[in-house]
Parts: structure tokens; C-alpha cells; sequence
């Protein structure tokens, strides 16, 4: 797979997120599905998109006993999207029942990609209230590599780290990257940002963009932008 923008079209309902998929005439892009949107809509809401030509990152984060996560990928696979992700805290075991529970009888499956530590945990709460103590971007790293040896295909990481995780697991290792921001932009609630520009510049395979896109005047432009400092 190339390089792409991912909009990560946080809304509410199939209402909004259809009204704003509307304005895209010519490139369909690639989109993701996070909890609020598939938890209010239902797994139709991803057929519907998948209908409409675009591609799919279901963002839901899996983490439970292997069993289940088998069981839960196996129906994400049948929804036919290309990228689904799990928290790699979930471990080996849980990871691999994943891929198994993914791939389809013609051997075909879905990306499957990790979350390692959520950027909203610090060092301060790692310690405090999940007892690990070494250095955070050591267990970024740490997961990744797991991730890797339990056979995913990347993980969910800040652009900054992208370099990094490439360099210590390969370059087929896939870095999905949210975290961008145009250089004019608005940061809003992201704290450690780069540029598309920059992401690509780093060597993320993905970008994930979110309200500069969604929230732009003119989402399509803003979309049109973000492919032509990232892609071209
Ligand atoms: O609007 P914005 O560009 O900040 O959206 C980024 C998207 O990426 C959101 O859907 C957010 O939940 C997701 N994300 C993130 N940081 C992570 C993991 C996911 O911003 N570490």
C-alpha cells in the first residue's frame, strides 16, 4: 500500500458524516470510523461507506481475552474493512488470535495495526497507575516490537516517533500517524504536531487527519492539501 491520507471522520451520526462525505465529487478518501460514530450507528454505517467507494480504518482498539478478539475480528473482517487496530497491552496471545480471527478463508485480511501506549497517558500516570516503570518511549518502542513479532502490520504512533519505529522494526512496518497539523493551523487539543509535509519528510506511511479537515471552510480543499504535501 502507498502513502495516504486517513480523515478521521469523528461525528456523531450517519446524517453528518454522509453530509460531509457528499462534498467529495472526485477522490473518495480514506476514511476512519472511530467508537462514537460505529457505537452509534452500527456495523451498517460501514458497509454504507464501503458502498460508496471509500476504504476503511475501523478504529475501535480491541482488548480482551484472545477468544474474544478472535471471534469480534472474524465479523470486522466479514465487514470487509482494510485497516482495524488492537491495543498491543493485550499481549502475544491476544494478538495473534486477532490475525487468525482476521483472515478470511482465501487467506485474505484486513491491515491489523497496534495501538502501543495512548498519547494521553504520560510517564507520570504509566507509573502511577499501571505500575510500569521504564521510560515511556523505551515502551512504545517495546510494544511495537512485540507487535511486530506477533505478526501485525504497524502501529498507531505520533509522527514524531514514526522514524524511530522504522528504523527498529523495518520499513514495511506500517506508521499510522494522527497528530497533523497544517503550519497555518489551529493545534486545538494535539499537543506533540507535525506538518503533512513533515510527516512525509519523517517517512509515516499514513497520516490521520481529523478537524483540519472536517472543521476547514472548504473540507475538500483542506483534503486536497494535506494529499498534496503528503502524497505528491
Ligand atoms: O481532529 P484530529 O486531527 O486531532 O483527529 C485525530 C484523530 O486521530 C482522532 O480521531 C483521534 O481520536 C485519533 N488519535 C489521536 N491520537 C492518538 C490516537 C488516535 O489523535 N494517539
Amino acid at each position: 500500500m502507498g502513502k495516504d491520507v486517513i480523515v478521521a471522520c469523528d461525528f456523531a451520526s450517519a446524517e453528518q458524516v454522509f453530509s460531509f462525505l457528499d462534498k467529495f465529487t472526485e477522490k473518495k478518501p480514506f476514511v476512519k470510523i472511530g467508537m462514537e460514530l460505529f457505537y452509534a450507528e452500527g456495523p451498517e454505517i460501514v458497509r454504507q461507506i464501503k458502498a460508496r467507494g471509500h476504504k476503511i480504518f475501523l478504529d475501535l482498539k480491541l482488548h480482551d481475552i484472545p477468544n474474544t478478539v478472535k471471534k469480534a475480528m472474524a465479523v470486522l473482517s466479514n465487514l470487509d474493512v482494510d485497516i482495524c487496530n488492537l491495543h498491543a497491552a493485550g499481549t502475544t496471545a491476544m494478538m495473534q488470535a486477532a490475525l487468525e480471527g482476521l483472515t478470511r478463508p482465501d487467506g485474505t485480511r484486513p491491515l491489523l495495526i497496534a495501538v502501543t501506549q495512548l498519547t494521553s497517558t504520560d510517564q507520570e500516570s504509566m507509573e502511577r497507575d499501571l505500575l510500569i516503570h521504564a521510560p515511556i518511549d523505551q515502551v512504545v518502542m517495546h510494544y511495537a516490537e512485540t507487535a511486530k513479532n506477533a505478526g501485525l502490520d504497524g502501529i498507531v504512533c505520533s509522527p514524531l516517533e514514526a522514524g524511530k519505529v522504522h528504523e527498529v522494526c523495518g520499513k514495511e512496518f506500517l506508521t499510522v500517524t494522527p497528530g497533523v497539523r497544517f503550519a497555518d493551523g489551529e493545534a486545538g487539543d494535539q499537543k506533540r504536531i507535525m506538518t503533512p509535509a513533515q510527516a512525509r519528510e519523517i517517512g509515516s506511511d499514513y497520516i490521520v487527519v481529523g478537524r483540519p479537515i472536517t472543521a476547514a471552510p472548504d473540507p475538500v480543499a483542506a483534503y486536497n492539501r494535506c494529499v498534496a504535501e503528503f502524497c505528491d
